[in-house]
């Protein structure tokens, strides 16, 4: 697979944390002790160093993080699963959405999460492998994870879980609580809400594979988080309680943008390594 691009550049995680914290520009510039006429050349993609370390004091950022971030010094190493676990990456519109399919290597049993904008690739691989797939986890229902859904569906025969909170329309779909469990074999999948960017939003963390994973959805990306006007602080405090206290060596498979691991997002998140 060709290297998937991060999802947010150095002036998104800026823009999130603003908006997120309710900082506007006036303010920044005043609490930071940077001119108007600096902020607005970060904000075009100039990357002053000492503009962007000011600032990141007040916008809770980690400095050396974003700044590794704004001169590209940073892509997360892409773990690799031997066994079990496939990662799909479809254009949507002028971005690209991530979808996952997860399986046992004795019953053949899978479970897709989300579908991306096209389910054909996912489809494709369950019937060479000869897996059944038999759920499909919904992280949350924006369209752009849930496009390829009722294709899925049809195809497989699959049943579709999202979060109890998360609004879903799919006919059919049923819904689970926090902390519940699913199994294929031998592997477990443990649901918690990661909600904000949307009301019902889930990571499921899954264990049996090579090393333990989690499919985070929007909650989190590398070098990022989802983004959310309303409910900012929300999605911050859930990343926090729940993904960062997961293993160091969870795999984190984000909605969009590469691959990563908690122990990297510890260290190279600006918003997490503050
Ligand atoms: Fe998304």
């Amino acid at each position: 697979m060709p290297r998937i691009p991060l999802e947010d550049n150095y002036t998104d995680v800026i823009a999130k944390a603003q908006r997120g914290l309710g900082i506007g520009d006036a303010e920044l510039s005043e609490k930071a002790g940077v001119s108007r006429a600096d902020l607005a050349s970060v904000a075009s993609g100039n990357p002053i160093d000492a503009v962007l370390r000011r600032i990141s004091r007040h916008l809770r950022l980690g400095p050396n993080s974003l700044e590794d971030l704004a001169h590209n010094r940073w892509y997360p190493e892409q773990p690799v699963f031997h066994r079990g676990f496939a990662m799909f990456n479809t254009p949507y519109g002028d971005m690209s959405v991530n979808s996952y399919l997860v399986w046992d290597g004795r019953s053949r049993e899978a479970a897709a999460f989300d579908t991306g904008a096209d389910a054909g690739g996912m489809i494709d691989l369950a019937s060479s492998e000869g897996l059944r797939i038999r759920y499909v986890f919904l992280t949350h229902t924006h369209e752009d994870h849930v496009a390829d859904l009722p294709r899925l569906v049809k195809a497989t025969g699959a049943e579709v879980w999202t979060g109890e909170r998360e609004p879903c329309d799919f006919p059919g779909a049923k819904a689970f609580r926090e902390n519940d469990h699913f199994h294929l074999g031998e592997i477990a999948i443990k649901t918690l809400s990661t909600w904000g960017h949307s009301p019902g939003q889930t990571t499921y963390f899954v264990t049996g594979l090579d090393r333990p994973l989690a499919v985070v959805g929007d909650s989190l990306f590398a070098g990022s988080m989802g983004g959310s006007r309303t409910n900012f602080a929300d999605q911050f405090r859930n990343n926090v309680d729940k993904i960062f206290q997961l293993p160091r060596d969870t795999v984190l498979a984000c909605g969009h943008g590469p691959l990563t691991t908690v122990a990297q997002e510890r260290i190279h998140n600006p918003f997490f390594a503050g």
